[in-house]
């Protein structure tokens, strides 16, 4: 597995693949934990070589502790990488590497991102969408790989690939639970012991309340901070989001009901 720090390091590779093989991508912020793996697995599988990026990407944080506090595990997510199979893992030494204009060039939607999550965190699917497509830009994958516990992530850079003519394929995977149902998510290593008790409570509460009002109710009992839990159409059926907050850790999940 080749480690590679640099945008013309990675340039560099990308041009030497032979034409013909097929390249998947997976973008991360590293503190990789089985879904990320499940992400490895499926490029793996449906690719000739595997290019994982790890990446904290500072654009995306709207605020400055949570991006200084985001969990930094660099050791540990290479060995993960090299187990699930990538090829290459793409690590840019800096931020200026990434963001060579400072970020005075952006992608930006106009309206889902002002919702739900963007409601919340202004700016964040901006920073979000900016360094996707650079990243799909530099690597000319075939398919991108994205978890679909970051639903509104997913469906923004879905857009952002038909927009813009993408050539990459964006590939939906499934959310994956931990046994007590709560989805994994690198932020739950923030999590406190006593609130890794109570965070497996935001799927069961999402999945089996009917009302969401009831539902808010509920996880505000439990000991949740709720930032919203909406209800939405979504071809033909029913997707629940939610965001909510555990003392300083805020969690999102979304269910189709
Ligand atoms: O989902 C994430 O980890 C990040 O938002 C992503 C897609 C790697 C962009 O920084």
């Amino acid at each position: 597995m080749k480690i590679l720090n640099t945008v013309a390091a990675l340039r560099e590779w990308r041009a030497s693949v032979p034409g013909g093989k097929t390249i998947g991508l997976v973008p991360t912020m590293g503190a990789l934990h089985l879904g990320h793996a499940s992400l490895l697995d499926a490029s793996e599988r449906e690719n000739d070589l595997t290019i994982a990026t790890i990446f904290v990407n500072p654009t995306q944080f709207n605020q400055s502790t949570d991006f200084e506090k985001y969990p930094k595990t660099f050791e540990s997510d290479l060995a993960m990488c090299e187990k699930y199979g990538a090829d290459v893992v793409f690590s840019p030494s800096s931020a200026d590497e990434m963001y060579p204009d400072h970020f005075l060039y952006r992608v930006s939607e106009h309206q889902l991102s002002n919702e739900l999550c963007g409601e919340f965190r202004p700016g964040h699917f901006e920073g979000v969408l900016t360094v996707v497509l650079k990243l799909l830009n530099l690597a000319k994958a075939d398919h991108a790989y994205f978890g679909e516990k970051d639903h509104q992530q997913l469906s923004l850079i879905s857009g952002m690939a038909r927009a813009f003519f993408l050539e990459t394929k964006i590939i939906p995977c499934p959310t994956v639970r931990e046994a007590s149902g709560l989805a994994m998510s690198s932020r739950n290593l923030r999590l406190s012991p006593a609130d890794k008790e109570i965070a497996p409570g935001l799927y069961r509460v999402i999945s089996d309340f009917i009302d969401p009002l009831q539902a808010r109710s509920e996880l505000e009992r439990l000991g949740f901070r709720v930032e919203y839990l909406v209800d939405r159409e979504e071809s033909g059926a029913i997707r629940r989001s939610v965001a909510a907050w555990l003392g300083e850790v805020r969690l999102i999940d979304n269910v189709r009901i």
